[in-house]
């Protein structure tokens, strides 16, 4: 018997989730067999899955599942079949928003890593990324300009307006802020943080918890930047990123931003947050239907989320650690699925199961 045995959710969605699914379950059972560690894996529906098989698409037989569980792995939801469902109950809004709020996933950790390997891939001309870069973007999710009151659309003296309210209060930001300085410890040590402090109030009060909480982290590195000039930054020298602590709303764009960098969303996997230990973990991409059923959907994506559950539910930067070296090393070894393939002659193609296959002998 291991020492050790964590809960685990796990909801492969739709389209492509349920085939990298698999391949993330066999490198968990290889990280089982390595460490002293068992994970106890419960399946249930979500997206059109559960739409199709509970008649909605976060069943609440899934989400008791996921409350008697230590961590959620969450493959992906969605596609034509379900469009044309009233939007609160499509498979994405039904299921995600509803999981952030019953989970009180307040954090987004998404990562974009682009592998020594895979450089050519990128928009971005190689010497300007020779050598691969890490960022991870921290963004806040339950507050901010998308959630504050009042918000609404109106018609004062016979015009029409919308507005929305931006608002952060201090223990929201200290919280998302000591996330940042946190996960910075365990990568490179520095934090970055984003706001737009010469025009608006909430990032000015930003700045001023950032700066405070900061002092409880001596070793950290921490620079403040406009959002404007950090989205132009991003593109001109990813390297000089290692955290990005962003609100919600400029969180949302950097993030894209600096994932598109690396020209792979088959690769990148994601993270939510809640306080204490518990999150949910999925790759960045969607369902995507065009090539879902043909077996040859990228892996990494959903195997890297299962890394990231390890390293921040479960505390297990080694076996983390081994899973991300083992990516590294099948890329390196010219392996490729048709995503990230680029036809040259020291690159092998592999369809999903055996680039699952390969991570794990790796492993
Ligand atoms: P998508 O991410 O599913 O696909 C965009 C493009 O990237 C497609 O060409 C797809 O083949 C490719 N791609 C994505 N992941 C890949 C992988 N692992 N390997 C190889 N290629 C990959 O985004 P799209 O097309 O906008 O949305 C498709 C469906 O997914 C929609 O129903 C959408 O609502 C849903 N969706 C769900 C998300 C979630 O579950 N969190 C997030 C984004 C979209
Ligand atoms: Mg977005």
């Amino acid at each position: 018997m291991a020492t050790q045995t964590f809960k685990v959710a796990v909801l492969p969605g739709d389209g492509i989730g349920p085939e990298v699914m698999a391949e993330a379950i066999k490198v968990l059972d290889a990280i089982e067999k390595k460490y002293d560690v068992s994970f106890d894996k419960t399946m249930a529906n979500v997206g059109g899955a559960g739409i199709d098989n509970d008649g909605k698409a976060l069943p609440e037989k899934t989400v008791e599942t996921c409350r008697q569980s230590d961590a959620i792995l969450f493959g992906s939801v969605g596609g034509p079949k379900w469009e044309t469902l009233p939007p609160d109950e499509q498979p994405e809004r039904g299921a995600l928003l509803p999981l952030r709020k019953i989970f009180g996933l307040f954090c987004n950790l998404r990562p974009a890593i682009i592998f020594p390997a895979l450089t050519g891939s990128s928009s971005l001309k190689e010497e300007v990324i020779e050598g691969g870069f890490n960022i991870l973007v921290v963004r806040e999710l339950t507050g901010g300009i998308y959630f504050s009151e009042p918000k609404g659309v109106e018609t004062v003296d016979g015009v029409k307006r919308g507005f929305d309210t931006m608002m952060y209060t201090e223990p929201e930001i200290e919280r998302i802020t000591r996330v940042a300085f946190d996960v910075a410890r365990k990568r490179g040590s520095k934090v970055c943080s984003i706001d737009k402090a010469n025009v608006l109030s909430t990032s000015v009060v930003w700045r001023e918890v950032v700066e405070r909480v900061a002092k409880d982290y001596p070793d950290v590195e921490l620079s403040h930047m406009y959002v404007d000039n950090a989205a132009m930054q991003l593109v001109r020298w990813p390297k000089q990123f290692d955290v990005m602590l962003c609100g919600n709303m400029f969180g949302d764009i950097i993030s894209d931003e600096a994932a598109m960098l690396t020209g792979s969303l088959g690769m990148l996997p994601s993270a939510s947050l809640a306080e204490g230990s518990f999150g949910m973990y999925e790759p960045s991409g969607g369902s995507a239907p065009d090539i879902a059923g043909q077996g040859i959907a990228n892996p990494i994506a959903q195997i890297l989320s299962a890394s990231m559950m390890l390293r921040y539910s479960f505390s297990m930067g080694d076996a983390a650690d081994a899973i991300d070296k083992a990516v590294e090393t099948v890329l390196n070894q010219g392996y490729r699925t048709g995503d990230i393939y680029q036809g040259t002659s020291d690159e092998k193609k592999l369809n999903t199961c055996e680039m699952g296959d390969a991570i794990v002998a790796a492993l």
